[in-house]
């Protein structure tokens, strides 16, 4: 991981700041980004000094691209964007309010195709970058309550698999990450009766996106799945 230059965006949710860890011990170059600079700051002093922090709301394609202008004025280059931003609503089907819907496709669906098309433009020139999409299993398997939330996840499984058909001429490696609950602040703010005790820890998603990213070089990790016992889906 020596040197590389790292974009995550949600960097300071539950997955994103134990990865940021991992990574800043490993020697990874990070870029910070999430909206609230507080936030950001909060993490960026937990981490040993380096980091840099760029306070980003990727429903803008235009913070999406000045993201990635940061992080080549400071390091040169971007190896690697790991899309962990996101939010949850969960709510019976006809509950769902207009709102609520474009909240779940805003940021799920249609920022972090803003950050990842950012991120592959200015990988393409260098032939070489990894784009990590957090998904989770809602992005392929149902669930109820999950309509707007499916909608959305659904929906990035569909651009990242053509992103991917797209950018791999270029040397950009894809993986998708279909996490099965992960016990962090997401669950916060979602009105559903869960069990948090038996959800997967970050550090668990944490260490299964250092694995793609530590892969041989000719090696593609295409799709990480990992559920907690209690609620699985094949
Ligand atoms: N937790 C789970 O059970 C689970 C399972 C599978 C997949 N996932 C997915 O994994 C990703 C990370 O989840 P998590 O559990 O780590 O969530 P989390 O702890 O709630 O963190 C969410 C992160 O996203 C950032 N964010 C939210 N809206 C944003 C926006 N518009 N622009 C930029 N950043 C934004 C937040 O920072 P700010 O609020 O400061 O912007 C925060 O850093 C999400 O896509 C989620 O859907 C979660």
């Amino acid at each position: 991981m020596n040197d590389r230059v790292v974009v995550i965006v949600g960097a300071t949710g539950g997955i994103g700041s134990h990865l940021s860890h991992l990574l800043a011990a490993a020697g990874a170059r990070l870029v910070l980004a999430g909206r609230s600079s507080e936030k950001l700051t909060q993490l960026q002093e937990l981490l040993p000094p380096g980091a840099i922090a760029v306070p980003t709301d990727i429903r803008s394609p235009e913070q999406c691209h000045h993201l990635m202008d940061r992080a080549i004025a400071e390091f040169g280059h971007v190896d690697v964007l790991v899309n962990a931003a996101g939010a949850g609503v969960m709510k019976q089907f006809n509950k769902i309010e207009p709102a609520d819907l474009d909240h779940m496709l805003e940021v799920n669906l249609k920022g972090s195709f803003y950050a990842a098309q950012a991120a592959t433009n200015v990988m393409k020139d260098r032939k070489t970058g990894h784009i990590c999409n957090v998904i989770g299993i809602l992005g392929k398997h149902s669930m109820a309550m999950a309509s707007a939330y499916c909608a959305a996840k659904f929906g990035v499984v569909g651009w990242s698999k053509c992103m991917a058909d797209e950018v791999r001429r270029f040397g950009i490696k894809v993986t998708l990450f279909y996490f099965g609950g992960v016990d962090t602040p997401f669950w916060d703010g979602v009105s559903l009766k869960v069990d948090r005790s038996k959800m997967l820890s970050p550090e668990t998603a944490a260490k299964a996106i250092m694995f793609a990213l530590s892969v041989e070089p000719q090696a593609v990790p295409l799709e990480i799945n990992i559920q907690p016992e209690s609620h699985l889906f094949f």
